[in-house]
């Protein structure tokens, strides 16, 4: 009876998921943040129908995301932390690239029937590309301050960002290391949106950024003694990955490391569950792309010239690989 459940649980848990999008796209934990209302009040500010407003209430408090106390609702303490805007852990961004991948989960058969990504593996659509980069900056702020904890950048000096995004790595690495400047690469409508948050940290004398594509162009010649790859492998094929890596090992001076950044499959390929399913997102979104495992990584790293690669967990989901220039 408990593995009926399950089964039927995967069925509906898609549910789950809109509930949880409607509730930031139209605004509810703004609302709900300071004092708790009744669901006509709720209605009434957000515009929307009373009574489907009372239902998506009681969802929600269903989903542990809400309180309810003699009718009057209020977002928990870790809905305010998480989900109200303009908080600095706010994930809304995450939330709502999450529900932009729906229309091409719902070609998965199609994908797995062709082998090919349903949309290619470009963002064209300028109101995308600008949710995806919003999305990369809130997921960015939470992973970066695990990876501080975790990996010292103390005795490094000149850092290359390799696909960093809007720079949300470079600026806070920078900021917890004061000797470290920076220098985030990545296709050049992304860097205008790195150059904005560079420029709102106030950083633009220690976080610098480079135009480029680095299947086309090289990285430099011995120019780092760092390079961060984060979240960059999981778009390419491994012989693709090779070559990057090879590029990194290029730019980097003896003695520099390259430090990857990625969801990390186990040894059986089979989990854990994110990097599991996020690989199924990869086929869906790029032409190459899939999760790996250490070992893939390591692998790879060894065939691009580096020494002694070795792993750092991170969370259950993700972690660094790191090799060395001797
Ligand atoms: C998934 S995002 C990761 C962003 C950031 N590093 C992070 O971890 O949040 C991948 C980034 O790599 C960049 N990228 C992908 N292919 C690239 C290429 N060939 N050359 C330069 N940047 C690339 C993308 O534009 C995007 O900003």
């Amino acid at each position: 009876m408990k593995m009926l459940d399950h089964i039927e649980e995967l069925s509906w848990a898609y549910w789950k998921s809109q509930v949880i999008f409607a509730g930031v796209e139209l605004g509810v934990f703004d609302l709900l943040t300071e004092r708790s209302k009744s669901s006509i009040e709720t209605a009434q500010e957000l515009g929307t129908n009373p009574r489907a407003t009372e239902m998506l209430l009681n969802a929600l408090v269903s989903l542990g995301l809400l309180k309810e106390t003699n009718g009057k609702y209020e977002n928990k303490a870790y809905t305010s932390e998480y989900l109200v805007r303009g908080r600095p852990l706010y994930q809304g961004e995450r939330i709502h690239h999450m529900h932009n991948l729906w229309d091409r989960w719902a070609r998965l058969q199609e994908a797995v029937r062709t082998g090919k990504s349903v949309v290619g593996d470009t963002v064209t659509d300028p109101k995308r590309l600008e949710d995806f980069m919003a999305s990369m900056h809130s997921s960015g702020t939470k992973k970066v301050r695990l990876i501080v904890k975790k990996f010292s950048l103390k005795s490094f000096k000149n850092l290359l960002d390799l696909g960093g995004g809007p720079g949300v790595y470079s600026i806070e690495f920078v900021r917890a290391n004061p000797g470290l400047t920076a220098t985030v690469f990545d296709l050049a409508d992304n860097i205008e949106v790195a150059k904005r948050c560079i420029k709102e940290a106030g950083l633009e004398d220690r976080v610098l950024t480079r135009v480029g594509n680095c299947l086309e162009v090289g990285l430099g010649h011995e120019e780092y003694d760092v390079v961060f790859v984060s979240n960059l492998v999981h778009i390419y094929a491994p012989e693709t990955n090779i070559g990057i890596l090879k590029k990194c090992y290029e730019a980097l001076e003896s003695g520099g490391k390259v430090v990857i950044h990625d969801f990390l499959l186990d040894s059986s390929g089979a989990g854990p569950l994110f990097p599991a399913l996020f690989s199924l997102c990869m086929l869906l979104g790029t032409c190459e792309g899939a999760s790996y495992g250490k070992k893939d990584l390591e692998t790879w790293l060894l065939k691009a010239g580096f020494k002694r690669p070795r792993a750092v967990r991170l969370d259950k989901d993700s972690g660094l690989v790191i090799g060395e220039k001797q």
